[in-house]
């Protein structure tokens, strides 16, 4: 049959009703729901994207702070095990005695094992009745993690003085109580320095508990000498020298992209000698001579060394980004001068970049492969430095980029010394060489400054370097954010993700805090735990949310009606309060995923009362009535999780309908809000 070009349109446009019907879905230009005409609008311009968002936007940054590795996520449950956190006692261990046995522990230099661990511990049993023993306890970091049915590794270095017999008996046993949980034997040490390993099964009938020590005993007299005591739980993947599986597997939730390693001010440090020196990382742990961290005041045993943080990123399918040392000390040291003074600093990060991703006929990558990865790792960017922010960095990133693109053209190399303001303007101290990124961070007081900055990057010139946002954090809440942190955070997620063309990295800082008293040096980071616990931040899960749920597209959108409420924001240093600001109560972002159409709304709700906001799509041809939402919220903004309520504020997912091309949606007080809605074009 013949058609009329109109009732040819009639019949195309019938027909795309009924498949669109046949699909579930709605024709773009039909109403959903009745509208509140003072709801605010949220309108997205599906026809319309303004960029392509970063595949790698979300990641990680960690450092030595707030007892992240040792203490944290590193394996290791011994405190001190080289004895080099005091010089003059033997922290976190002590003497015990039974049936009157005496015994004494010291530091000793006349029995180095080798040039790393050169002090050890002399281990004195003076005299040894019937029945009588002398311990050697290790209090752990807070506490030694028990588990039931769980195979503890136990090893140590040890030399007996002539006419010592043994045996000796290790033990995992309580504090409280006379339980020992596991122990194993020794029978005999040998008078020359040996490693020896034992297995320490648990029964399957305890309860997990965490107020317990280590204990190596024995019950004949004499001396011996001791390093590098070790214990390890099961890891992560099961790695030799490797990581906490709760931790882990918390992170691995949030499908993290990057590592930036490895760090933050701890890889400076205060003088030269104290500044992450990665050569000094690498290899078996008994020849790590491990370092004082004291841009956060402890010592690091440097067990989380370059290979533990690229495995890390392995087992987690992130990418590292290795910052490079580039010769500041945070404090006595100064900066390095360019030129030949800076020659060795910069032949170091050459170093250890073939280290990352040489193959084993380079020196370094030969070094890798020998230390047990033969194979590279991929690597796209290195930073030079952190927080650099003194005029002499011009100098010395220029040597550091000169040297690196000449050897690694490929390489995206980070200018650490930039900083971006409010109006979208990024100023740095490296003038005569062009980074390819910028690294910014933004550390705020309040979610209302949070939300304040979230509009950075909107005026941000798209033909300058791109953006790394390599430490920033909404700084309220203690030892973890709160949920008014995450609700700074998720505001100023959607002016991240909103500019995700250009901003192509962002990572919280800090990553880590062990919440036990005098463990924490930074407060408000995003996860916390003690020996046997841990538990994601609201915050931590905002970024879960924001990760896991984002389109490749970022679709233009735009809201009307918007209520706006007053901010008094903070006096810089010295200064007068600033003019009061006006700031949205709503915050959003779109995003679409090119490959299913999926629309991602993410909508953040600061207010302390519900607010119904309509939502209108155009130009996506059609729009599903079903999808899904995933929320999180809280009844008041202090609301936080914590060890004893580790899941009070987590995202919850739910099948939505009624979605359209408008469609209203009232959202809770306090609440981070993500619909996926799909859509099909035109
Ligand atoms: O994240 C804590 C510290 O903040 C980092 O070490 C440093 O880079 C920044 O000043």
């Amino acid at each position: 049959m013949e058609t009329s070009p109109v009732s040819h349109a009639l019949l195309q446009t019938s027909r795309a009703i009924l498949a669109l019907a046949a699909a579930g879905m709605a024709p773009a230009a039909e109403s959903q729901s009745p509208a509140s005409p003072a709801a605010p609008t949220i309108t997205i311009d599906a026809g319309q994207i303004k960029g392509r968002s970063s595949p790698i936007l979300y990641g990680l940054m960690t450092e030595e702070i707030n007892y992240s590795y040792d203490g944290g996520l590193y394996g290791e449950l011994i405190a001190n095990r080289a004895f080099k956190d005091s010089p003059d006692s033997p922290a976190h261990w002590s003497v015990s005695t039974a049936n009157g046995g005496v015994g004494a522990i010291s530091m000793d230099e006349s029995q180095p094992l080798n040039d790393a661990l050169h002090t050890s511990l002399k281990f004195e049993f003076k005299a040894a009745g019937p029945g009588q023993r002398v311990g050697l306890s290790n209090e752990g970091f807070w506490g030694i993690p028990i588990l039931p049915s769980t195979v503890y590794d136990a090893s140590f270095y040890a030399k007996a003085a002539p006419g010592f017999k043994g045996p000796v008996t290790i033990a995992l046993a309580g504090n409280d109580s006379p339980t020992t949980f596991a122990i194993a034997l020794v029978p005999v040490l040998s008078e020359t320095w040996n490693k020896y390993s034992v297995r320490l099964k648990t029964r399957a009938d305890i309860a997990p508990s965490k107020n317990n020590h280590f204990v190596l005993w024995t019950t004949g007299a004499g001396t011996i000498w001791l390093q590098n005591i070790s214990l390890f739980p099961p890891t992560y993947n099961n790695r030799p020298n490797g990581n906490r599986p709760d931790i882990m597997r918390l992170l691995a939730e949030y499908q993290p992209k990057f590592l930036r390693i490895p760090g933050g001010n701890y890889l400076e440090g205060n003088t030269l000698a104290t500044r992450f020196n990665w050569k000094e990382t690498i290899g078996d742990v008994s020849q790590r001579p491990g370092h004082m961290n004291d841009a956060w005041r402890y010592h690091s045993s440097d067990g989380m060394g370059l290979l533990e943080f690229l495995e890390w990123c392995e087992d987690l399918r992130m990418q590292p980004l290795l910052a490079v040392y580039a010769g500041l000390a945070l404090r006595n040291g100064g900066a390095v001068a360019p030129g030949a003074d800076l020659a060795p600093y910069v032949q170091d990060a050459l170093d250890e970049i073939e280290y990352v991703t040489g193959d084993a006929n380079t020196q370094w990558g030969a070094r890798r492969a020998k230390d047990g990865h033969p194979a590279p790792f991929a690597l796209t960017y290195v930073e030079i430095g952190n927080e650099d922010w003194k005029e002499t960095y011009d100098g010395r990133f220029t040597q550091f980029y000169d040297a690196i693109k000449s050897k690694y053209p490929q390489l995206q190399l980070i200018d650490s010394s930039a900083r971006s303001a409010a109006n979208g303007k990024v100023t740095t101290y490296a003038k005569s060489r062009k980074a390819d990124v910028y690294d910014c961070h933004l550390y705020t007081r309040s979610e209302q400054q949070s939300e304040a900055r979230s509009t950075d990057y909107d005026t941000y010139d798209r033909a300058g370097p791109k953006i790394f946002e390599g430490e920033w954090a909404t700084r309220v809440g203690t030892p973890t954010p709160n949920m008014a942190g995450a609700i700074g955070d998720a505001a100023y997620m959607t002016g991240l993700e909103r500019n995700s063309d250009i901003v192509v990295m962002a990572s919280y800082a800090p990553l880590f805090v062990n919440v036990n008293r005098g463990a924490m040096q930074w407060p408000t980071d995003l996860i916390g735990y003690d020996a046997l616990h841990c538990y994601g931040s609201p915050a931590f899960y905002a970024q879960a949310m924001f990760n896991n749920n984002r389109g490749d597209e970022i679709l233009a959108t735009s809201a009307a009606n918007v209520g706006m409420r007053t901010w008094q924001g903070f006096p810089n240093r010295g200064g007068q309060p600033p003019a009061p600001q006006q700031l949205p109560t709503l915050f959003y972002v779109a995003t679409r995923d090119s490959k299913t159409g999926v629309v991602y709304l993410k909508m953040v709700n600061p207010l302390d009362t519900p607010q119904d906001v309509r939502v209108e799509i155009h130009g996506a041809g059609a729009v599903g009535p079903d999808g899904e939402s995933v929320i999180m919220k809280a009844s008041s903004l202090a609301a936080t999780n914590s060890l004893e309520e580790p899941r009070k504020i987590v995202p919850v997912t739910a099948r939505e309908s009624g979605f359209g091309a408008s469609f209203i949606r009232t959202l809770a007080p306090y609440s981070i809000n993500i619909l996926k809605i799909s859509t099909r074009s035109p």
